[in-house]
């Protein structure tokens, strides 16, 4: 599904990813995990098409979209959920979902989707003509999930799904993740939340300071003695 190879990119050419290598097969979740400001969403924007590379390649289902620009890449699959939802507050529930919606012009597959989005957050179908702005932390989190779903992806990148959403609902989420795998999609996942993104990933990747340092199955580095004391407070 996607292949990154030893992609670099800066901010005002500080470098913020200085080689980063990872790939994904059809239908796996993968999560990218490491300290703060070590490049996990750097490395999502990059894929995305929303931060430049400096270097390196990235290749979606056999064909370079390095230089594909961001909006053609989700028409190509490939979606990202940024961090901090980024949801029209203003704008209701499913105003926001439709606009998730606009690339893709299958009006079947739309309906059907919305409807997985209501069947599976129950909020967002009863509070579907309410302002986005109105939700709580965790709802707008599972809006801005589904609101990814909208663009008909193959490959989701997430960034943070469980950040600043209350516990009873993280479980939520990480079961939502699975039940998106199940639909054939393949996850890109970056979490704070080592422990439950490990749990649930097919592999995993480790970033330090703009480099994958290790990578692994998830019950692998869930086991791992520097994973566990750096990570995972063990
Ligand atoms: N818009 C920006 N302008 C300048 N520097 C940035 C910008 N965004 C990120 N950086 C820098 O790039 C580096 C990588 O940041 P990035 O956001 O990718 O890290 P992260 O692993 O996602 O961290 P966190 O866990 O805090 O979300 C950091 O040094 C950060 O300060
Ligand atoms: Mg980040």
């Amino acid at each position: 599904m996607l292949h990154v190879r030893n992609i670099q990119s800066s901010y005002r050419r500080v470098p913020a990813i200085r080689d980063v290598s990872l790939s994904l097969n059809r239908g796996e979740i993968v999560a990218i995990v490491g300290g703060n400001g070590n490049g996990k969403s750097t490395t999502l924007r990059a894929v995305a098409g929303l931060n430049a590379l400096d270097g390196g390649t990235i290749m979606l289902k056999g064909q370079d979209i390095s230089a594909v620009p961001a909006h053609e890449r989700v028409k190509r699959g490939l979606v990202l959920v940024p961090e901090g939802r980024r949801l029209f507050p203003r704008l209701t529930v499913e105003q926001n979902l439709m606009l998730g919606g606009f690339t893709t012009s299958d009006a079947a597959k739309r309906e059907q989707t919305l409807q997985f989005a209501y069947d599976t957050f129950t909020v967002l179908g009863e509070r579907r003509r309410q302002q986005a702005g109105t939700l709580s932390g965790g709802e707008q989190q599972m809006l801005a999930m589904c609101r990814g779903l909208m663009s008909q992806p193959d490959l989701l990148m997430l960034d943070e799904p469980s950040w600043g959403v209350a516990p009873k609902l993280v479980t939520r989420i990480f079961e939502t993740i699975q039940l998106i795998r199940q639909r054939g999609i393949t996850v890109l996942l970056v979490e704070q939340n080592v422990h439950r993104a490990l749990e649930i990933a097919d592999r995993g990747y480790v970033i330090q300071t703009g480099r994958v340092v290790m990578e692994g199955s998830g019950q692998d580095l869930l086991g791992n003695d520097e994973v566990r004391q750096a990570y995972l407070g063990m």
